[in-house]
């Protein structure tokens, strides 16, 4: 970049750039490595076709059925992992996962569908929400993934972390005169 007969300070203006740059460079990197997690987590279809209260409010029956991704960026072993769905703060489904053997850098696909009835208190704001959702057809409902992530360093530690995604899905409820298919769009769980 410095031509060879360039002024002392031009020079010194150009060296330090350089030097800068690499250094930027080399602590982007850095931040990029602590920050990034080692998989990604996302639901990339989903359908409610059933979704009741009774009607002395309390119990609930769902029929939801989702596929959720995971990617896996670092190595590492997921153990005791668990999905649970939600609505409205309360929890009304969930399955167990147990341990989960994923290859690095690669995708895996989980098919899951809750189906059932749960006795839950969604309490007076819950039950509105539910009224409004009911009139309008859509639904909120979150998606939890969480489990233990175990990883092993260079000398041999091992390392246990907590693991936790959420998936916010708003989803129609669907019915046998009209499906909603092919208009889900993927979510990204954090
Ligand atoms: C509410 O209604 C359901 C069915 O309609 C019934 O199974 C349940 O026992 C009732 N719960 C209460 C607390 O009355
Ligand atoms: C639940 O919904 C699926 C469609 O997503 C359907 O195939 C299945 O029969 C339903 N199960 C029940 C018990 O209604
Ligand atoms: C949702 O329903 C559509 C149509 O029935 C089906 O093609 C799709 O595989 C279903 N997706 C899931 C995750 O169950
Ligand atoms: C899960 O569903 C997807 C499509 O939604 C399909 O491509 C994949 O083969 C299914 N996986 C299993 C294990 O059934
Ligand atoms: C509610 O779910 C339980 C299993 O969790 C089942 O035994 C029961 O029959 C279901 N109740 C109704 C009314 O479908
Ligand atoms: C939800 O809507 C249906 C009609 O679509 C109605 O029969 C039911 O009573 C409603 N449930 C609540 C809790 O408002
Ligand atoms: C499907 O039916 C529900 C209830 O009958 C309605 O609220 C909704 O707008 C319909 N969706 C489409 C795409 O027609």
């Amino acid at each position: 970049m410095c031509e060879d007969d360039c002024e002392g300070k031009i020079c010194c203006l150009c060296f330090c750039t350089v030097i800068l740059l690499i250094l930027a460079t080399s602590v982007g990197f850095l931040i990029v490595a602590i920050v990034t997690p080692p998989e990604k987590v996302a639901i990339l279809d989903a359908n409610l076709t059933r979704f009741e209260l009774t009607a002395n409010q309390t119990t609930l029956f769902y029929n939801l059925s989702f596929t959720m991704k995971i990617h896996k960026y670092k190595e590492a072993d997921y153990h005791d992992m668990d999905v649970d769905c939600y609505y409205n703060t309360k929890k009304f489904d969930s399955r167990k996962l147990g341990d989960l053997k994923l290859k690095i850098r690669r995708t895996r696909l989980l098919n899951l569908s809750s189906n059932g009835n749960s006795t839950m208190d969604l309490e007076s704001n819950g039950v509105d929400a539910f009224k409004r959702s009911n009139e309008t057809g859509f639904f909120d409902l979150e998606i939890q993934l969480k489990g233990k992530r175990i990883s092993e360093s260079d000398d041999g530690t091992r390392y246990t972390y907590k693991l936790s995604y959420q998936c916010n899905l708003r989803l129609q409820l669907e019915n046998s005169q009209n499906s909603t298919q092919g208009n889900f769009k993927p979510v990204k769980c954090h």
